[in-house]
């Protein structure tokens, strides 16, 4: 069973400068809420109550003020800062304390996830024991990605960013992990662009038969914020839906109501807490 998850919401937003020279990437807006808010989103609706949140050194400060120790979501928040990129894995040895002895799901920052049966998919993957269970996703552009080759469920290939196609499924942002993880991590090597790749440790998982994969599917969605015209897409994508249907996607204070985490008093303190806005009108509205 998997209680703990990473969030990995340093790294510099290079593709997305100015905007991202003075705030981290993760802190400006999706539609109406911060980007962070829909990768943590993922982990409550796992059923994912001990959360680390990976910032930048010097960055801490703009976290605690938005995201202080998750009391208010019936979650636990702990952070540690990183000096600088040194590619995914980095969040296990970081995180090597916060692990203990679990195992634990990392989403990177920056990935959006929506779909029907999400949920379901994701309160089966934290009931993993054993290896290492990845999401995949077809992808127009593979070449951007982490890509998999996959017989049933079994991945069969794996490689970063390829140049030559071989897949068209990329390996999305979310993955589970055994507690074997932090041990694997600390024997990866850097890659030519200086950082331990994720693709490497997955590849040390799949070398011992120890990775599984699940689908995203056609139904749902798994959207970019990487450059600026893409990061506006997704935007615009939960705009639309909010909009059509009013129902907020990744309202953490709906999630944590829902999964029976906080109460109604905890709901005022965040309306209190966010001031007279949008946000807190909807906040209003699961009290009614
Ligand atoms: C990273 C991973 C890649 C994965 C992607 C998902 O890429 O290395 O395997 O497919 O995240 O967003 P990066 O964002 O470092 O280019």
């Amino acid at each position: 069973m998997i209680k703990k998850g990473i969030i990995l919401s340093g790294g510099k937003g290079t593709r997305m400068s100015p905007l991202t020279k003075a705030v981290n990437k993760q802190l400006l807006p999706i539609y109406d809420k911060p980007l962070i808010y829909y990768p943590l989103s993922i982990l409550m609706l796992a059923k994912i109550r001990d959360i680390l949140i990976v910032v930048n050194k010097g960055q801490l400060d703009q976290y605690k003020k938005l995201l202080p120790d998750g009391k208010n979501l019936g979650i636990k928040i702990s952070y540690v800062e990183q000096d600088k990129p040194r590619g995914l894995p980095d969040a296990f040895i970081l995180g090597e304390k916060f692990i203990g002895k679990s195992g634990v799901s990392l989403i990177l920052g920056d990935n959006f996830f929506y779909g029907q049966y999400l949920s379901e998919k994701l309160n089966n993957s934290i009931k993993l024991n054993k290896g290492a269970k990845v999401f995949l996703h077809r992808v127009k552009k593979p070449e951007k990605y982490g890509v998999a080759r996959f017989k049933k469920n079994k991945i069969t290939l794996i490689k970063e960013k390829p140049k030559k196609f071989f897949s068209d499924f990329a390996i999305t942002g979310l993955y589970f992990f055994d507690n074997n993880v932090v041990k694997l991590s600390k024997k990866l090597k850097p890659s030519k662009r200086g950082e331990l790749e994720i693709t490497d440790l997955l590849n040390l998982y799949k070398k011992n038969n120890k990775l599984s994969a699940d689908f995203i599917g056609r139904g749902g969605a798994w959207l970019d914020t990487g450059s600026i015209s893409d990061y506006y897409k997704t935007s615009d994508f939960v705009s639309a839906i909010e909009n059509r249907q009013g129902f907020k996607i990744a309202c953490v204070e709906e999630i944590a109501l829902l999964n029976k985490w906080i109460t109604r008093k905890h709901i005022n303190n965040s309306i209190k807490f966010y001031g007279n806005c949008e946000y807190s009108d909807y906040l209003r509205k699961l009290i009614k």
